[in-house]
């Protein structure tokens, strides 16, 4: 596909295999993404499309998984540098969105209360409450993240609200329950590539990308990964973004659902996933992915 260095293509051997298995068009590498970054040319990714793991909340089965940052600066800075690589394999005028949610403190209570949907995915710990904070605070994880981008030079330019219309039940009583995200737009530079008539021509009366609050449901329809995004908030994000052929990267790719979107879009995608098993994953549901879907408007 052009986009991945002939030297990462030797370093990791199951890489062009797994390129084979979906397409050249849509690869997903295993590795971490604080190197394997460095595989992809400079300045030929349009997009950004990305959820990355939440502090403290998941675990994903390996080692130097991100989120396991015994403190929350940790995980800003390597957050921080995640992205401040991900800006030089961008172009110009290339653009970020970023999905991410919020957690509370945990009052210095070590154990954590089993993953009800994921038994086997719940962190076993929980890090200590933050300096500053209190018991029981809303930590502001994902207002925190898009300040420090904006302080390393991203250009933050929206947040839209993911309504959720089937949020995973909490057991607290004592505040409303959480049943939404954060999607942050972000640009690498002041001016960039971005079409918001598309998003406008792909509004229905239940979910209406032009504007800033998004319903969709949780995506239950994706067996073996704790976290999928709906494709359909993806869709809207690679429209206006891209045009056909341009370049998608998600960072964090978990089950593919941005190489989905992609796909069907006729897009390009590139992932990069630590777990060995999403990326299988990833590689299944892009190879049941048919492109490109003939129903959505497209610039
Ligand atoms: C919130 S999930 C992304 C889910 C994805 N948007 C989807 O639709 O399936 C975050 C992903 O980041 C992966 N991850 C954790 N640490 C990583 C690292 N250091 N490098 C690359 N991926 C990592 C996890 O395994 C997990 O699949």
């Amino acid at each position: 596909m052009g986009v991945i260095s002939k030297q990462l293509r030797k370093n990791i051997k199951t890489l062009s295999l797994q390129s084979r298995l979906a397409g050249s068009d849509h690869a997903v590498l295993v590795g971490d993404a604080r190197s394997a970054i460095s595989a992809i040319e400079s300045g030929t990714v349009q997009s950004v499309i990305t959820s990355p793991p939440y502090w403290g909340l998941r675990s994903y089965g390996a080692p130097n998984e991100i989120g396991a940052e015994p403190t929350l600066d940790e995980y800003l800075d390597t957050l921080s540098g995640v992205f401040q690589a991900i800006r030089e394999v961008m172009a110009d005028d290339g653009t970020m969105w970023l999905i991410i949610g919020d957690g509370y403190t945990s009052g210095n209570r070590t154990y954590r209360d089993t993953d009800k949907r994921h038994t086997h995915r719940g962190m076993t710990s929980r890090p200590r409450t933050p300096e500053g904070l209190k018991r029981k605070d809303l930590i502001g994880l994902a207002w925190r993240v898009a300040f420090r981008l904006q302080a390393d030079g991203w250009y933050l330019r929206s947040e839209s609200i993911w309504h959720k219309l089937n949020p995973i039940p909490e057991s607290v009583k004592d505040r409303p329950h959480q049943s939404h995200e954060h999607i942050f737009l972000l640009s690498k530079s002041e001016k960039y590539s971005f079409d918001w008539d598309v998003l406008r021509a792909n509004d229905t009366d239940r979910f209406r990308p032009s504007r800033s609050v998004w319903s969709s449901a949780v995506n239950t329809g994706v067996k073996g990964h704790a976290a999928p995004f709906p494709v359909e908030l993806i869709r809207p994000c690679v429209l206006a973004s891209t045009k056909e052929g341009a370049l998608v990267l998600d960072p964090f790719a978990g089950s593919g659902s941005v190489g989905v979107a992609c796909k069907e879009l006729n897009r390009r995608f590139v992932g990069i996933e630590l777990i060995e098993e999403n990326v299988t994953l990833a590689q299944t549901r892009l190879a049941q992915t048919v492109m490109p879907r003939p129903s959505v408007q497209s610039s």
